[in-house]
């Protein structure tokens, strides 16, 4: 596991945050193999989080991780690029839902079509038409940071007021070798989450969507660590979904 990108151990753990500064929350996935740790992201995030999840994912990343499985999970909805269907377009209802936005895996391609503001699918849709806080969290295949282009368009989506947090150092799964561009892991994208939504609070841009600020005490892992410590220490042994993955 590269730096920067923590991994499954307690010292991943500790890097989560008390509590979230959201209570509903989209993520929206692209094709990158770190879609495959949607799964136990959302089972970390609403075991541990009063949190409401909903996920959009490319039609690439539905080929990575099971829709159903993150359904499944904590009855997170998820929409899938061309599954659409009701009377209100799911990019709407995600863009209305969330209060804030974390775009992970965001491709090479995402942050491409991101950055040119193109939406010619639900997930560039969805990041398009939200109005709030938004993470986006690149996935770089090998070879990719070093593009001017990627780049440039990373440049781009700062100055456009997304948060990007740096590229990270992390191992390609394809490859084996290390480089920059790898997935953040939860507790670092969590930590991008919160600056995000302070920098909305502090700037009023995309303050709107935010809910008024919540106490830390009304973090359901706290309230659950006033019931038991049992689930907690359990939880401590298993993996963040951290790492790199390219
Ligand atoms: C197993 C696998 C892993 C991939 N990982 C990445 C990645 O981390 N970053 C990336 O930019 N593309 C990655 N790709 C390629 C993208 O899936 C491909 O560029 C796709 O067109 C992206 O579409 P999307 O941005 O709409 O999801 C991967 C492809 C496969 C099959």
């Amino acid at each position: 596991m590269g730096g920067g990108v923590g991994g499954t151990s307690e010292r991943a753990v500790a890097r989560l945050p008390r509590a979230l500064p959201v209570r509903r929350l989209v993520i929206a996935s692209g094709g990158g193999i770190g879609a495959a740790l949607m799964p136990a992201w959302a089972a970390w995030l609403c075991t541990n989080y009063e949190v409401e999840l909903r996920f959009a994912l490319t039609r690439s990343a539905a080929r990575l991780v099971s829709p159903r499985a993150l359904a499944a999970i904590c009855g997170a909805r998820t929409y899938v690029d061309g599954d659409d269907s009701g009377p209100v377009p799911a990019h709407l209802r995600l863009a209305r839902f969330g209060e804030a936005l974390i775009v992970a895996p965001a491709t090479a391609n995402l942050i491409g079509k991101l950055a040119a503001g193109v939406a010619d699918d639900l997930v560039s849709t969805v990041v398009l038409c939200f109005e709030g806080p938004t993470v986006v969290i690149p996935s770089l295949p090998p070879g990719a940071s070093g593009k001017p282009a990627v780049l440039r368009n990373v440049q781009q989506l700062r100055a456009d007021g997304y948060h990007v947090p740096a590229l990270a150092r992390g191992r390609s799964l394809a490859t084996g070798e290390d480089g920059l561009g790898a997935m953040l892991d939860l507790p670092a994208a969590l930590a991008a989450l919160e600056t995000a939504c302070a920098r909305a609070r502090l700037t009023g841009v995309g303050a709107h969507k935010l809910e008024p600020r919540r106490r830390p005490t009304e973090g359901l892992r706290r309230k659950g660590r006033q019931r038991s410590r049992k689930p907690r220490r359990r939880l401590r042994t298993e993996s963040t979904g951290g790492g790199s993955y390219r």
